[in-house]
């Protein structure tokens, strides 16, 4: 019988049971780097970079081989994509070749086009829109350090339509999040993604007040100003001091309204003195190398989700 294909686009399209079992299966093969090291054995990954990657390209790369498996890792700027051919096209072809397909790119309808066309799963490797693979290692990482995050109350400081903001949004939605989003109002989040969380059950605050959302935080979370989306011509004049996205830097005032056992989170890469304060980053509070590593164990749980591996055992 063909197996039914396995995409990992979203997270609220994937829903809370089957993340909670990515979850489990992330922390048992953290707990043994040798577990399944056989079980994708003949399989290939195909990554496909239309924007740079370091954590998600290699935490994907080395998990694949790390189960077993083998990994193209393509740069667009190589591939007939860069020259017009279509991400259907692309996708329907690699999925001639390989078990599953990972593409980064700007825009979520080349994800979706990818996903239409091809055969084989097809994973998110982040879009302007989304980082579903970031959150699931965030999530991953908050329950380690602090337990269940069912409920819990976190906090998300600067640029409102940042993808891991909107991501975390579809993940208040889930499992039942305080989320508050602390935001200039040119930067708040799209209020669909806001009203989809709340009525999934989220508790959703944006404030431009950073105190009000950072009090009683058990995490305290940013990303960079500037996403890669919108890398061109514009990282000049964001990063100047004053900047509207300046008075939401975390510092060690954010830190301090937060509950007495915050983390701090950050998906990386980082810009100490923009987003955050060294302090803060390189600080006793910060989880972000957990996170970091974090990312290599969930994604070996998705690729093995993605290639139709149920049982660990
Ligand atoms: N956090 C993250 O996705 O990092 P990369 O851009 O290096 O993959
Ligand atoms: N959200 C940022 C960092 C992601 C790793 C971006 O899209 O550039």
């Amino acid at each position: 019988m063909k197996r039914v294909k396995r995409d990992f686009l979203d997270l609220d399209a994937l829903g809370v049971s089957l993340l909670r079992e990515l979850l489990t299966n992330a922390r048992a093969l953290k707990g043994d780097r040798f577990l399944c090291s056989d079980a994708l054995r003949g399989r290939t990954l195909v990554m496909v970079f239309e924007a740079p990657s370091t954590r998600t390209r290699v935490s994907f790369d080395i998990g694949m081989r790390s189960l077993g498996g083998d990994v193209v890792s393509l740069s667009a700027h190589d591939m007939q994509l860069y020259r017009g051919e279509t991400p259907s096209d692309t996708a329907r072809v690699l999925s001639l070749y390989a078990d599953a397909i990972l593409l980064r790119t700007d825009a979520p309808s080349r994800l979706r086009a990818m996903s239409e066309a091809s055969r084989v799963s097809v994973i998110n490797g982040l879009t302007r829109a989304s980082h579903p693979c970031q959150v699931l290692a965030d999530i991953m990482t908050f329950e380690e350090r602090l337990g269940s995050i069912e409920g819990e109350t976190l906090s998300y400081f600067g640029d409102g339509k940042n993808n891991v903001a909107a991501t975390w949004l579809q993940a208040a939605g889930l499992f039942g999040l305080s989320l508050r989003i602390a935001c200039p109002s040119s930067h708040s989040p799209d209020a669909r993604l806001v009203s989809a969380a709340r009525e999934c059950g989220g508790d959703i605050l944006v404030t431009d007040d950073p105190m009000e959302a950072a009090r009683g935080s058990r995490a305290v979370m940013t990303d960079v100003w500037v996403s890669m989306d919108k890398d061109k011509g514009l990282e000049g004049s964001m990063t100047k001091p004053h900047n509207v996205l300046s008075p939401y830097r975390v510092d060690e005032r954010v830190m301090e309204a937060a509950s007495s056992d915050a983390i701090f989170m950050h998906c990386l890469p980082a810009h100490r003195g923009e987003e955050v304060t060294a302090g803060v980053i390189d600080g006793s509070r910060s989880a972000v190398w957990d996170e970091a590593e974090n990312r290599l164990h969930a994604q070996k749980a998705v690729l093995l989700w993605c290639c139709g591996v149920d049982g660990l055992g």
